[in-house]
């Protein structure tokens, strides 16, 4: 694997281009694919160039009357997939009982995420005043007046608040039917001016919020992993924060392409809220499972960072979103995630050593959180896992 170079690509604002942080390996990978075949047909990155000037997004789109989805977003396995759902539901668990019922919940969470990945949570303490007032302060971001929104439109993720359509748009084979404001929380807040005005008191609160509940969750997992309660704490795996501020317009054709292609979250932690329009899936024995709305829940999500440090015992869960002519949809996702270059960033995580034993041996290296982070970037959402390039014998590729 190539030297992560990380200076090639910090100091490169705007530029149109992801990261080379891979060398040539990952142009010829991307040259290789479908969208090579594409690119006899029609100039894929010429459109995609000329959606991105827009610095309107996929609202922009549908505000213009499209009655037909522009080619860039056409997802071709998608139409050819069978789109039955398995009719099972993610595990549900009350945290309103913690107190007198710790022992059960620990149970519960560990189970939950060595099955699933995920669990949905109730009771969790947040106030669903909080929890609509962030939803509605996205929702008045992505609607308020596109001059006053394209301010914030930029690739350079080195940004504490970034709005954009497709983080991954040049590096995708197909655009997602999503617009997204992206905000870093923390290890190094941006200052109440630099939050989108709508947003200053709204998620501030939030994302307070869910970093409390995000706090007792990493407890309940060092615990069902037979560790000191404060061990994943410790560790610094709620030291960086980082929030994505989904907008998903109705789809004029939304079997043609998804909301949010199929995923790993690449923090630790995620905690989800969607609103009442649905499309949501998990995906659980190779079967999609629709994950419905469930006003005031949060739904929780095991990351790639969270498989690194517990060896594969809790893996990251692949999840996706699927389109829909109804919406806008509107989704937050607060993620434990280090970010780029930034204080705190450059500390290594790798598999924790009370887990590993001659028959559990480490199955990853140890990696920054940046690093993983850069990856993504660099990389974007494609068919090789995301920890692939971090494990210790991937000689072969999946
Ligand atoms: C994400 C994500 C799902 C959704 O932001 O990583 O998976 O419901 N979002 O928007
Ligand atoms: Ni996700």
């Amino acid at each position: 694997m190539a030297a992560l170079n990380s200076n090639s690509f910090y100091h490169r604002p705007e530029s149109k281009f992801p990261p080379s942080l891979w060398g040539d390996q990952f142009v010829n990978h991307v040259s290789d694919s479908k969208i090579a075949a594409s690119m006899s047909e029609y100039n894929r990155s010429r459109e995609v160039e000329a959606f991105d000037a827009t610095k309107s997004g996929v609202k922009g789109l549908v505000d213009a009357g499209i009655a037909k989805i522009p080619r860039i977003f056409i997802h071709q396995d998608y139409i050819q997939e069978d789109k039955t759902v398995c009719d099972l539901s993610v595990p549900v668990i009350d945290l309103g009982s913690l107190s007198n019922n710790r022992g059960e919940i620990i149970d519960q969470v560990r189970a939950a995420f060595e099955e699933w990945g995920v669990f949905k949570i109730v009771n969790h303490g947040i106030p669903t005043s909080s929890l609509s007032k962030a939803m509605k302060a996205v929702k008045e971001f992505h609607e308020q007046d596109t001059e006053v929104k394209k301010q914030y439109y930029s690739r350079d993720y080195l940004k504490k608040v970034v709005y954009n359509s497709n983080f991954d748009l040049y590096t995708n084979a197909a655009a997602n039917w999503r617009d997204s404001l992206y905000l870093i929380m923390a290890p190094d807040p941006p200052t109440p001016q630099e939050l989108p005005q709508v947003f200053r008191d709204p998620m501030m609160e939030f994302s307070e919020q869910a970093k409390n509940v995000g706090i007792s969750v990493f407890e309940l997992l060092s615990e069902g992993l037979g560790l000191k309660k404060s061990h994943m704490l410790d560790m610094g795996c709620a030291m960086g924060e980082f929030l994505a501020c989904n907008y998903y317009p109705a789809c004029p054709e939304p079997n043609m392409t998804l909301g949010f292609g199929s995923h790993t979250d690449s923090g630790f932690l995620t905690f989800l809220l969607q609103d009442e329009i649905g499309g949501l899936q998990v995906l659980h024995k190779d079967s999609w499972v629709d994950v419905p709305p469930s006003p005031g829940s949060l739904l929780v999500i095991s990351g790639d960072m969270m498989e690194l440090i517990t060896n594969a015992r809790f893996k990251s869960a692949y999840h996706r979103v699927v389109a829909k002519n109804l919406g806008p949809r509107i989704s937050v996702a607060f993620v434990f995630r280090m970010h780029l270059a930034g204080s705190g960033s450059s500390q290594l995580y790798g598999p924790i050593k009370e887990l590993l034993s001659e028959n559990n041996p480490p199955i990853y290296r140890e990696a920054k959180g940046e690093e993983i982070v850069a990856c993504r970037y660099a990389k974007g959402i494609e068919k090789t896992p995301l920890l692939w390039y971090f494990k210790l014998n991937n000689i072969q590729q999946p």
